[in-house]
C-alpha cells in the first residue's frame, strides 16, 4: 500500500463519514412496535423498530432471502417479517422462521450485521463500529441536557449536501450576519471581524474576536470517542418571552456521501411558568422563524457543488473549518491505519 493509496482512503473515510460513532438517526417518536422504519447512515441501508419489549432493535435493511427490503415489511412478535416471501428475521439479525418452507436450514443463522442503538433526549442513536473500536463507548450528551433547568425542541431535517458542509457551517459563525442577515435575531452586530480559537476541555471554540452576545458569535465543537456534537447561542431580543439566550446544539448525521441529517436542539434556560409560555411561545410564532433560518442554510449548502473543497480560497474567518476538518482528518486516519494493519495481520 503506497502513501498515496492511504491519502485516498482517508479522504474517502472523511467524505463518507467517520465509523467508531454514535450518530443520531430520527427522532424517538418515529421508531414503533408496530412498523419499521428505514433510513441510511453511511451509505448502509438500515431498519429499526421496536421488540416486544419495546426495544429499539437496528439491523441492515436487507432480507436474507433474496434482498428485499425488510423495512417494507411488518413486525411479528418483536421481530420483523420480510414482505416479499415472509422470512421472519430477529433483532440480532438471526433468521427466525422461514415459513414457506418447512424445515428451512436458514433458520437460526446469524444473516445480518446488527447495530447498537439507544435514545436519549428524544432521539435514537446509533452505532457504527470501526476496527480500532468495535464495542460503542459511552454516548456523550452535552451537559445542559441533564439539566432540568433547560428545555427544549428537537428538530431534524434532510439535506442534500454532504455532512462535512454542514459542520464548516457550524464551524463558521461570520455567515450569520450575512446570509441571517433578514432575520428575527441574526441581523445585529457588524458585518467584519477577525476570528479567533481556542481549545477547550474536549474540542475548540471559534468565535469572532469583535463582538459576543451580539448575534451568532461563536460556536463551540465537543469531540469524544463516540461522538461529536456542537453548540451554539443566540441572543434573544425581550419579544422572545421569558428565559435566557437560545441555544443551539447541533450534530450532523451522514446518511450517504450526498445526504445529511442535521439534528438540532433548541435549549432555553427557562423554569417554572416561564418554561410553559416559552414552549407555548415557540409553538405558536418563534419555530417558523427558525425553520426559515435553517432554510437559508440548506438552501446555501445544497447549492455548493460537491467538490467546492478543490477550488476554494480560505482565509482568516476559516480556522473553524479548517479545524473540524483537521479533527475529521485525524480520526479518519487512526480509523484507516487499524484497518490496514488488520489487514496486513490477516495476510500473514
Ligand atoms: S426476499 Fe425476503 S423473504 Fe424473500
Ligand atoms: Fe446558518
Amino acid at each position: 500500500m503506497t502513501a498515496i493509496d492511504k491519502k485516498t482512503l482517508i479522504e474517502k473515510r472523511v467524505n463518507e463519514g467517520l465509523r467508531g460513532q454514535w450518530y443520531p438517526i430520527c427522532k424517538s417518536v418515529e421508531v414503533k412496535t408496530s412498523r419499521p422504519y428505514g433510513t441510511r447512515l453511511l451509505g448502509e441501508k438500515i431498519v429499526l423498530w421496536r421488540d416486544g419489549a419495546g426495544k429499539l432493535r437496528c439491523i441492515e435493511d436487507f432480507c436474507p432471502h433474496r434482498g428485499a427490503p425488510l423495512s417494507y415489511g411488518e413486525i411479528h412478535e418483536g421481530n420483523i417479517g420480510c414482505r416479499y416471501h415472509g422470512v421472519v428475521v430477529d433483532g440480532d439479525g438471526v433468521v427466525v422462521r422461514v415459513p414457506a418452507m418447512p424445515e428451512c436450514a436458514l433458520e437460526g443463522r446469524k444473516a445480518l450485521t446488527s447495530y447498537a442503538v439507544t435514545e436519549t433526549n428524544d432521539a435514537v442513536f446509533v452505532y457504527i463500529p470501526s476496527v480500532d473500536q468495535p464495542e460503542p463507548p459511552e454516548l456523550v450528551m452535552p451537559d445542559v441536557m441533564d439539566d432540568d433547568a433547560w428545555a427544549g425542541f428537537l428538530c431534524t431535517s434532510v439535506w442534500e449536501a454532504n455532512y462535512r458542509y454542514a459542520l464548516d457551517n457550524l464551524a463558521d459563525p461570520m455567515h450569520g450576519c450575512y446570509l441571517h442577515a433578514e432575520s428575527f435575531t441574526l441581523a445585529f452586530g457588524s458585518k467584519q471581524d477577525l476570528m479567533k480559537l481556542d481549545k477547550t476541555e474536549h474540542g475548540f471554540r471559534i468565535e469572532r474576536v469583535g463582538q459576543t452576545g451580539a448575534n451568532f458569535d461563536w460556536t463551540e465543537f465537543e469531540v469524544y470517542p463516540g461522538d461529536m456534537f456542537c453548540f451554539l447561542e443566540i441572543p434573544y431580543p425581550a419579544a422572545a418571552g421569558p428565559g435566557g439566550v437560545f441555544r443551539i446544539i447541533g450534530f450532523a448525521t451522514p446518511m450517504d456521501e450526498h445526504t445529511t441529517k442535521v439534528f438540532f436542539w433548541r435549549m432555553r434556560q427557562v423554569e417554572g411558568l416561564a418554561r410553559e409560555s416559552w414552549r407555548f411561545l415557540y409553538r405558536a410564532k418563534m419555530e417558523k422563524t427558525h425553520w426559515d433560518v435553517l432554510e437559508q442554510d440548506r438552501v446555501m449548502l445544497e447549492g455548493m457543488p460537491d467538490d467546492a473543497r478543490k477550488r476554494e480560497m480560505l482565509y482568516q474567518h476559516d480556522l473553524g473549518v479548517s479545524r473540524i476538518r483537521q479533527v475529521l482528518t485525524r480520526a479518519a486516519k487512526a480509523q484507516i491505519e487499524a484497518e490496514l494493519k488488520q489487514q496486513t495481520v490477516a495476510a500473514e
